[in-house]
């Protein structure tokens, strides 16, 4: 693997849930995020995904440092980033910048684009010189694929594609090594969302930059993916190459969430189960016993309520160099049929 740039262990937030107008009396939390690892190497690109509400942007606000963590750690490059302050703090910011989900509300509707592309300029003067910063937004407008000219035009002039790459175009305005794009192509017509993602594939060798991409859909961030991290309830309960989550998954929510990407291959499609999750990802405030999947898992047994799962290589796998050799937080990974097939029916639901 490549040198890592980041570096997350045991990260968690929990919110506090309170009761009381006048004493906020502490009656739970809200556990968003639940005890997260991973490495991003440089020039790399790891996708983080899993449905709504399982802490994705919980994860990427804090890598942002806009929200601090609750417990756990950070490193940027080696150097832990929680618990920064001051200068120090801002010289990280500067460094891992955000692209945000949706086009439509996270630009200021009353600035022009040349404005809104300049702004980081404002917070941090030292990155380019009062005299320099047109200059600048012009050549961001013209990096993104955009006219230059438009830097006077106002954001609802733009499509929502077009208005993507201005958010693109202002989180590379401070030259940052690491992007966190949180679901940065989600709100797009899906004839446009390629178009963003070979942008940001293209900035990446071109800026040298190493990429966190959220998205609640396996099938998006296949193209630009190194790794998979696949998120449940606040934690990764799958993370390996992309080959290795797209060809063998072993956690069952994985196949799930792979069983509702389209295949293009009719025979593929045809040896495919589709595994329907059934019931509701249950609240954040109260997670399930042992493995946090089990409530909407068709294989979950006894064991699943009484022990929870440690995410690891499975032992049997560990020797062997195959797509399997990844890590799942499932007890019973070393199960999965080998190519990523799960036999049709294995919920009653047959081959779909
Ligand atoms: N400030 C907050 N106070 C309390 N709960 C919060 C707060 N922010 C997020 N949450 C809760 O934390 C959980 C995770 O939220 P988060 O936004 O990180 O999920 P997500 O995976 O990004 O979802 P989506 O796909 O809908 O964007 C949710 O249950 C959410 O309601
Ligand atoms: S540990 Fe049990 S409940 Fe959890 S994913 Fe594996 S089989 Fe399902
Ligand atoms: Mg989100």
């Amino acid at each position: 693997m490549a040198e890592p740039i980041l570096e997350v262990a045991g990260l968690v937030k929990h919110y506090p849930l309170t009761r009381g107008v006048l004493f906020h009396k502490q009656v739970g939390a809200v556990k968003a995020v639940d005890g997260v690892d991973f490495t991003l190497g440089r020039g790399e690109t790891l996708g983080i995904v899993g449905e709504s509400g399982c802490g994705k942007s919980t994860v990427a606000k804090m890598l942002c440092n806009l929200e601090r963590p609750t417990a756990g750690s950070i490193r940027f490059k080696g150097e832990e980033i929680t618990r920064l302050s001051g200068r120090a703090l801002k010289a990280v910011r500067r460094n891992i910048q955000m692209v945000f989900q949706d086009p439509y509300t996270s630009l200021n509707p009353r600035m022009t684009v040349g404005d809104i592309i300049g702004e980081p300029y404002d917070i941090h003067p030292e990155a380019a010189p009062k005299g320099d910063r047109r200059r600048r937004v012009r050549d961001l407008l013209d990096v993104v694929g955009l006219d230059p000219d438009y830097a006077n035009r106002y954001p609802h002039q733009f499509s929502g594609g077009q208005r993507q790459r201005i958010g693109i175009a202002r989180g590379l305005a401070l030259r940052p090594e690491v992007i966190v794009a949180d679901e940065p192509v989600s709100a797009l017509d899906v004839s446009v969302q390629a178009q963003v993602i070979n942008l940001l594939d293209r900035l990446q060798s071109e800026f040298d930059l190493s990429y966190v991409f959220i998205a609640h859909d396996l099938s998006i961030v296949r193209h630009i993916s190194d790794r998979v991290g696949v998120m449940y309830l606040g934690r990764i309960v799958e993370t390996g190459r992309d080959t290795e989550i797209y060809d063998h998954p072993t956690h069952p929510y994985t196949q799930a969430l792979l069983s509702a990407v389209p295949v293009p291959d009719p025979e593929a499609r045809a040896h495919r189960a589709r595994i329907i999750l059934t019931g509701d990802v249950p609240s954040p405030t109260d997670i399930p016993s042992g493995c946090r999947f089990r409530t909407r898992c068709w294989k979950a047994r006894d064991r699943c309520a009484r022990e929870v799962p440690v995410l690891a290589v499975p032992a049997a796998f560990r020797d062997v160099r195959g797509a399997a050799a990844h890590a799942s937080a499932c007890h019973f990974a070393e199960e999965a049929v080998p190519g990523g097939v799960v036999e049709p029916g294995a919920n009653g639901d047959g081959p779909g």
